[in-house]
């Protein structure tokens, strides 16, 4: 029997479940009770979350939780982070702590510059080329001009366009590079709308459009987060020496790219959690960071270190191209309240809001690290999922938490222990 389906997106939603039970689940017909568990009851809300992609069937929960007591630049944030793993939130909260007696986190948005390109063939005279740039240039700028009229009106818009020759890299490739502010939008339809329009308008002979479309490296759309103390505020038995073993973990991840990849991964850990919270676009904001980690020829840390005069100094500069308004921010009920809790803020400040997120989680992965490891806190939050899998009721997780408390957690310790409880 051929898999193969037309016409699969016409079909509604439960015919589309009945094609799928039929085909891949023949022996599984519960699978279509389980999808349809997840629906939501109220059919308004559902059908909003069916129309944001093709062929829903059902919806994915991922936990939200929240983390308390941020102080950034003097402001109280409760962060909302959507995020699976077990540890993270816990981590961003001790982290959030810990600093807001000392201080909290100093933010500052650096530049707020997006980018997009034309690219594009010619095979003629490179002079010819940049004579018709040059004549064509302000066409350009009128041809987007519906487009850009409210952003302008935002006090955002197109900055500058620039032909840049790449022949030396691809005989023929040039591009038209241009510069966007998009205010509180992320701007990713707006961008490339002005680039479809640029592209149309830079049209002659001999220039062979290949694609237009926003990069998502924006090394100019950079925010910066930091903490500070002196060494002695640190606490725990040996300050000055926890502050060196911090800052030979981070100075391992600016010059080993197999650790720095494991190391930023922990900073994604927070910042993705809550660009996912805000109804960002988390793939972008992945791509244009470990983009940047690797702006100097290796892949290196996106947070950095000091120790001098006594203080300790720990910063992370990040480029986030995310949006308050536009997208899903003001569509998904989720998005929108995590801004509300969020206090609505605007797109750099959020940006600040979010550095600060894998500022904290770094700082929470590296102290636990370099003092007792990350698995004795991270098999303790751990502990519930494996308790789920095995079907605990609520009196057995609480007895199974308590017996832990103090004991190492591993995956046959529960196991066993578990079994032991059953008998
Ligand atoms: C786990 O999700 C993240 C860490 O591995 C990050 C790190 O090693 O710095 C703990």
């Amino acid at each position: 029997m051929s898999k193969i389906i037309s016409g699969f997106s016409k079909l509604t939603k439960q015919e589309k479940i009945d094609w799928l039970s039929k085909n891949y689940f023949s022996s599984q017909p519960e699978i279509i009770q389980t999808l349809k568990q997840y629906w939501n009851a109220d059919e308004k809300l559902q059908q909003l979350h069916d129309d944001f992609i093709e062929n829903t069937i059902s919806n994915f929960y991922l936990p939200y939780g929240v983390a308390p007591n941020f102080v950034i630049n003097g402001n109280h944030y409760v962060i909302p982070m959507v995020v699976e793993e077990s540890s993270v939130v816990a981590a961003a909260s001790l982290v959030a702590k810990f600093w807001s007696t000392r201080g909290g986190f100093k933010t500052e948005v650096i530049s707020t510059t997006k980018i997009g390109q034309v690219h594009f063939m010619y095979q003629g005279n490179a002079d010819d080329l940049k004579r018709y740039f040059n004549q064509q240039k302000e066409n350009l700028f009128n041809a987007t001009a519906s487009i850009t009229k409210n952003m302008e009106k935002r006090g955002g818009g197109i900055l500058d366009i620039k032909l840049v020759d790449k022949t030396d890299k691809l005989d023929n490739y040039y591009q038209l590079h241009v510069t966007f502010e998009t205010k509180d939008s992320m701007g990713a339809n707006f961008i490339n709308s002005c680039l479809e329009a640029i592209a149309k308008a830079f049209r002659k002979e001999g220039v062979e459009i290949v694609m237009s479309i926003l990069s998502n490296y924006v090394p100019n759309c950079l925010v910066r987060a930091e903490v500070s103390c002196k060494i002695e505020e640190l606490g725990g038995e040996n300050p000055q020496q926890f502050a060196e073993k911090f800052r030979q973990a981070v100075q391992i991840a600016e010059i080993e790219p197999y650790r720095a990849v494991t190391h930023n991964k922990g900073i994604m850990n927070g910042i993705d959690a809550v660009v996912l919270a805000t109804g960002n676009d988390f793939r972008a904001i992945e791509a244009g960071a470990h983009a940047y980690a690797s702006r100097n020829g290796s892949y290196s840390s996106l947070t950095h270190c000091e120790i001098k005069n006594g203080l300790f100094r720990f910063w992370i500069e990040i480029p986030l191209a995310i949006g308050t308004v536009g997208g899903l921010t003001a569509l998904h009920p989720m998005a929108k309240l995590s801004l509300d809790m969020l206090q609505n803020p605007s797109a750099p400040e959020l940006m600040q809001i979010i550095a600060t997120a894998g500022l904290a989680q770094n700082f929470a992965a590296l102290r636990a690290l370099t003092t007792s490891g990350i698995q004795e806190g991270h098999m303790k939050m751990h502990l519930m999922n494996i308790l789920n899998q095995l079907q605990a009721n609520r009196e057995e997780k609480e007895l199974m938490v308590a017996y832990f408390k103090d004991k190492t957690v591993s995956h046959s310790a529960v196991v066993e222990k578990f079994n032991e409880l059953k008998k």
